[in-house]
C-alpha cells in the first residue's frame, strides 16, 4: 500500500472507530453520519448543511447531524457498504454507484437518454416514478431518499475533442459501472474505471488521457489544473443520490419521518440553486484562472455511436422499459425547452 493510501486508510479507521465508539450517540443524542465524496464548498455538501440545520432546529434534542466531506469516510462504494451495515446513516453517491446494487439504476447512465434539462428535472422530480427505483435496494439495507443535480457530463482532456473520432483509443476514466464501460466502448475509447478521488493524479501522471464529468470537477477538485480542454459532447446527465440506511429511516416515528422528508426537500432545493450558480462560476474560473479552453464538440457524431446501445440495454434489462418510455414521453413533451 502506498504511503498516501496508508495514511488515508488509517485516517478512515480512526474516524470510524471514533464515530462507532460513540455508537452513533453523542451526549444522549443519536449521531446521524453523512458521507460525501465532494469538498465542503460543493453544492451537495451545502445542501446537506441545510438538511442538518433543519433537522437540528426541529429535532435537536434527539439528533445531531455530522457531515464528512472530501471522501473522508472512503470512496462512494465503500461508504455505501458502511451505510448498509448502519455504520453510516446517509451517503451521497452517484447513480452509477447504485448500479451495482440494482441494475434499474443503469437507466441514469444511458447516454443521451434525456434530451434536455427540463425533461430531466421533470423525471427526477416525479416522486411516484422515482420511488419505484428508490425502494429497490431495501432488502440490501439501503434506499434512496433524494436526488441532487450533477449536471451534464463531458470529456476533458489534453487534446481537443471535436468529433467522436478524436477519442478513439484514448484511455478515459469512468465511474465504475457496466453502462459507462459499454458507452466508452461504443465511442471507441478505453474505459478506465476508478474512484473519483484518484482522477487528478491519474491524469497528471498519464495513467489516463482524460476523464469525463461536469464543469464543477474542473474547479472543485481542481481537474482544470491537469487538463487543457473541456469538450461539450454532452453524453450523460447522471444524478447524485442521497442514500440512507433502511433501518434508520424505518425506525423513525411518523412525525420524525415527515421532518426528515421536509429536510430532504429543502436540501434538494438548495442544491439545485447552488448547482446553477456554482456551475457558472466553475466555467469562468477554469477559463480565466486555469486556462481551460471550452470546445463545442460535434454532439451528433457521439450520439450516433451510442443510440444502438439503448436497444441493447433495454433488451438485457426489461425492468427499465417502463421508465425508459416515460422519459421518452417527457422528452417529447418538453422538446422545445432547454
Ligand atoms: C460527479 C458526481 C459524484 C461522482 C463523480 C465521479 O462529480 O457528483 O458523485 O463521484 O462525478 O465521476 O466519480
Amino acid at each position: 500500500m502506498k504511503v498516501k493510501s496508508l495514511c488515508k486508510f488509517l485516517l478512515l479507521i480512526t474516524v470510524l472507530l471514533f464515530t462507532m465508539g460513540c455508537s452513533g450517540n453523542t451526549i444522549g443524542k443519536k449521531l446521524i453520519r453523512v458521507s460525501n465524496g465532494q469538498p465542503a464548498s460543493h453544492p451537495d455538501n451545502i445542501a446537506m448543511e441545510a438538511f442538518k440545520k433543519y433537522i437540528e432546529d426541529k429535532l435537536g434534542d434527539k439528533y445531531e447531524v455530522k457531515i464528512y466531506p472530501n471522501g473522508l469516510l472512503g470512496a462512494s462504494k465503500n461508504a455505501l457498504e458502511l451505510c448498509q451495515t448502519g455504520a453510516l446513516e446517509f451517503v451521497i453517491a452517484s447513480a452509477s454507484n447504485m448500479e451495482t446494487f440494482d441494475d434499474i439504476y443503469s437507466i441514469f447512465s444511458i447516454p443521451y437518454i434525456f434530451d434536455n434539462v427540463t425533461a430531466y428535472y421533470e423525471v427526477m422530480n416525479n416522486e411516484t416514478r422515482m420511488s419505484e427505483i428508490y425502494n429497490t435496494t431495501i432488502d440490501q439495507g439501503v434506499l434512496t431518499v433524494g436526488w441532487f443535480d450533477a449536471g451534464t457530463r463531458n470529456f476533458y482532456t489534453n487534446k481537443p475533442i471535436r468529433t467522436v473520432e478524436d477519442v478513439k483509443g484514448m484511455k478515459i476514466r469512468v465511474q465504475p459501472s457496466p453502462t459507462n464501460i459499454a458507452m466508452m466502448d461504443a465511442f471507441g475509447a478505453g474505459a478506465v474505471p476508478m474512484p473519483f478521488s484518484e482522477v487528478y493524479t491519474a491524469i497528471q501522471n498519464n495513467t489516463v488521457d482524460g476523464a469525463e464529468n461536469n464543469e464543477m470537477a474542473l474547479t472543485s477538485v481542481k481537474h482544470g489544473e491537469v487538463v487543457k480542454y473541456y469538450n461539450y459532447n454532452m453524453h450523460q446527465m447522471v444524478p447524485d443520490f442521497l442514500v440512507a440506511n433502511y433501518l434508520f429511516i424505518n425506525g423513525l416515528d411518523d412525525s420524525e419521518k415527515a421532518i426528515f422528508r421536509e429536510a430532504i426537500k429543502i436540501a434538494e432545493k438548495v442544491e439545485q440553486e447552488e448547482w446553477k450558480k456554482q456551475t457558472q462560476e466553475a466555467i469562468e474560473v477554469s477559463q480565466s484562472k486555469m486556462g481551460v479552453e471550452f470546445i463545442e464538440s460535434d454532439v451528433q457524431s457521439f450520439k450516433e455511436r451510442v443510440i444502438p446501445l439503448h436497444q441493447q440495454i433495454l433488451k438485457n434489462n426489461s425492468k427499465i422499459k417502463a421508465l425508459y418510455d416515460y422519459i421518452d414521453e417527457m422528452n417529447k413533451k418538453y422538446k422545445d425547452e432547454v
